[in-house]
């Protein structure tokens, strides 16, 4: 039994099980008669469809739990919610305000935990991000990554722990307030996007906004706005894709022009979201 709760629970030898799993569109019914529970504090479209319809290809029944209906860490504890559901199913995945509340949760239960989004990482996205880059460049040894904007979000840390688990080299560029913190060694971290670009094969973004931190906006976007992803810095990379993890706020952390270009992978991106989670769910069984 395994919980997901960073990138740095699977290891390179996980990352490499996981994604050999996910390139395969049968992996029987390792899930059949079970459930898997879903916890959503926060919003989502990919996380939930993808993971949801995951289950269904393993053979299982997935149950999508809104924040109201557990009140996790106010109707009850996150000890007590994850002893109540592991009653039930046989996985428990959980986007969550707190990451701390998912690091509780695999202290109460022995059933896997798999964190759909904290605070601190999304590593079921960092899957399908090193999948997709795996699908449009072959080799991911020595691969060029950029990463531009809020250095100090989930996605970025995931990514971070992701790259260097492949082999991939990153480069993030970010001001000096929105760099990620306890980052790995071995990534480095620029203040300028054109430093950053430079020779990448990809090009990553996120919001500069992420969820629970509308309280922030004005700040966060005067600092960030010098780090849009443009046609112009795009230009500047080495015939890039362009990646982003989804939802974007077009005008803000990337143009339309980039989002709409032949050269984004965002809807390959948001597929391979399902293939990851389902060798990430088929690997936590294993
Ligand atoms: N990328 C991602 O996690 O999207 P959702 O918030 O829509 O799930
Ligand atoms: N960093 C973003 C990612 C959304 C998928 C957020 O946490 O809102």
């Amino acid at each position: 039994m395994t919980n997901i709760l960073t990138v740095a629970d699977l290891g390179p030898a996980g990352i490499a099980e996981v994604l050999a799993l996910a390139e395969q569109p049968d992996l029987g019914r390792p899930l059949a008669g079970k459930g898997v529970a879903l916890v959503f504090q926060k919003p989502s479209a990919r996380t939930r469809n993808s993971t949801e319809m995951a289950v269904v290809q393993l053979g299982g029944h997935p149950v999508y739990i809104q924040k109201e209906e557990v009140g996790l860490g106010s109707r009850e504890t996150a000890e007590d919610v994850a002893r109540t559901l592991a009653c039930y199913h046989d996985i428990i995945c959980a986007r969550v305000m707190d990451h701390d509340d998912l690091v509780r949760m695999t202290g109460a239960t022995a059933k896997p935990v798999v964190n759909l989004l904290s605070d601190k990482e999304h590593p079921l996205q960092a899957l399908a991000d090193v999948l997709t880059m795996k699908q449009l460049a072959d080799n991911l040894q020595g691969l060029k990554i950029a990463y531009v904007g809020d250095a100090d979000n989930n996605v970025a840390r995931s990514l971070a722990h992701a790259c260097l688990a492949v082999g991939a080299e990153l480069t993030l560029a970010s001001p000096s307030q929105y760099r990620l913190s306890d980052a790995p060694d071995g990534v480095r971290q620029v203040d300028d996007p054109a430093e950053a670009v430079r020779r990448a094969r990809f090009v990553y973004t996120d919001v500069w906004v992420s969820m629970g931190q509308d309280n922030e906006a004005r700040e966060r976007m005067q600092a960030l706005g010098p780090y849009q992803v443009d046609e112009a810095l795009m230009a500047k990379a080495d015939d890039a894709w362009f990646l982003h993890c989804l939802p974007a706020r077009r005008g803000e952390e990337v143009t339309h022009g980039v989002l709409e270009s032949p050269k984004s992978a965002i809807w390959r991106q948001a597929e391979n979201r399902m293939h990851a989670a389902r060798g990430a769910l088929a690997w936590v069984l294993l």
